[in-house]
């Protein structure tokens, strides 16, 4: 029987460490607030001119994935990129990594589901390998928020949370039923779709009709999230996600070994520990250092779990994710 396994995972953010303080030095916030209500303390922002963009970040965490998965390059057969802030607006990111890599022709695909875009990647990497199409899945995610947030007192809101990084997971064929992906559950309700958005540039806003507006109210091309009504909804679908996961496998909460929530919020992560009974060591968080990375803070916070030596073979992880869409959706998978 074919099973996906998680065969070498690897991150990168960038040097700069942005500090609540240094924040409150550009909008009214402060770091009593921000710790208050997300738990972050520092962020890293891509600094211009260190080189960095999605798709260079994805190829630096990719690379150290590739090497602790003893593969190179050229046994990647799918290129997978999870991220909702690409480095162009088209193509996406994924051929740029096989360009990067220098994996001749090899397929790449972006996966545009923003918090939850690295389950729904996984997911995807894992249909591919379980059929018996390919042998190794690269899964990236990664995002450069900074450049485009709202850094005045107008954009506090959302611009305090996010952060930039990338991580990395190579998805491998394993020939063997005691390890590997059990099940993936993914959701989507576009009815909220504008509750967490950036409407423009888009189809809807061209470029063109921003410039010839002129409007210095206009915020179209910044995020823009409904807080409340976002984290009401997260702390929902965490829980039914994750419970659905462990129904499927007949798992009760004490089998979980490590849940890596993405890392929205830490009050939405210890809300979601509270209600399945977990203790501190059965879930990771790492928003404190890294703030909100979207699509990437999974692989980052996984990447630091397996650096810390927290994942065995055989230990059963749960991943979950939520966010714009609104999509949500877990994992759970055997170490
Ligand atoms: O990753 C994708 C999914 N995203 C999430 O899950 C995020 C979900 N939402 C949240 O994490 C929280 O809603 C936030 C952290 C974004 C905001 O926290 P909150 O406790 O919901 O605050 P709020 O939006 O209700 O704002 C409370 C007050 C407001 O002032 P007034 O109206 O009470 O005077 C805000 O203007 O806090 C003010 N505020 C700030 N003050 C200082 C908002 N942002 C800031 C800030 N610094 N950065």
């Amino acid at each position: 029987m074919n099973q996906s396994i998680i065969s070498g995972l690897g991150k990168y953010v960038p040097e700069n460490v942005v500090t609540n303080d240094d924040l409150s030095k550009v909008m009214d916030t402060s770091n009593e607030w921000i710790i208050e209500r997300t738990g972050i303390e520092t962020r890293r922002h891509i600094k211009k001119g260190d080189g960095n963009t999605t798709a260079v970040m994805g190829v630096k965490a990719a690379k150290i994935a590739l090497e602790r998965a003893r593969l190179t390059p050229q046994d990647i057969d799918l290129i997978l990129f999870a991220t909702l802030s690409p480095d162009y607006y088209f193509p996406g990111s994924g051929v740029l990594v096989q360009e990067m890599l220098q994996i001749p022709t090899c397929p790449a695909m972006d996966i545009r589901n923003q918090c939850s875009g690295f389950v729904y990647a996984l997911a995807t990497a894992d249909q591919f390998v379980k059929t018996g199409m390919y042998q190794n899945v690269l899964v990236i995610g990664a995002e450069n928020h900074s450049g485009g947030l709202d850094m005045s007192t107008r954009g506090r809101g959302v611009s305090v949370i996010f952060g930039d990084g990338a991580g990395a997971a190579v998805v491998s064929r394993y020939e063997g039923s005691d390890r590997g992906i059990l099940s993936s559950h993914l959701h989507s309700e576009g009815q909220h779709a504008e509750e967490l958005s950036l409407i423009g540039p888009s189809t809807n806003r061209w470029v063109p009709e921003i410039i010839a507006a002129n409007d210095p109210q206009d915020t179209s091309y910044y995020p823009h999230m409904n807080g409340q009504f976002v984290f009401k909804n997260a702390v929902r679908r965490f829980s039914e996600v994750i419970i659905a996961g462990l129904e499927k496998n007949q798992l009760t909460p004490d089998q979980i070994k490590l849940l890596v929530p993405h890392q929205a919020n830490l009050r939405i992560s210890q809300f979601v520990q509270k209600k399945f009974g977990l203790r501190d060591d059965q879930v990771y968080n790492n928003i404190q250092k890294y703030g909100n990375t979207t699509a990437a803070s999974i692989p980052i916070a996984l990447t630091e779990a397996w650096e810390d030596g927290l994942l065995n073979e055989g230990d059963v992880v749960v991943l979950a994710a939520f966010g714009s869409g609104f999509t949500w959706g877990s994992t759970v998978l055997k170490w």
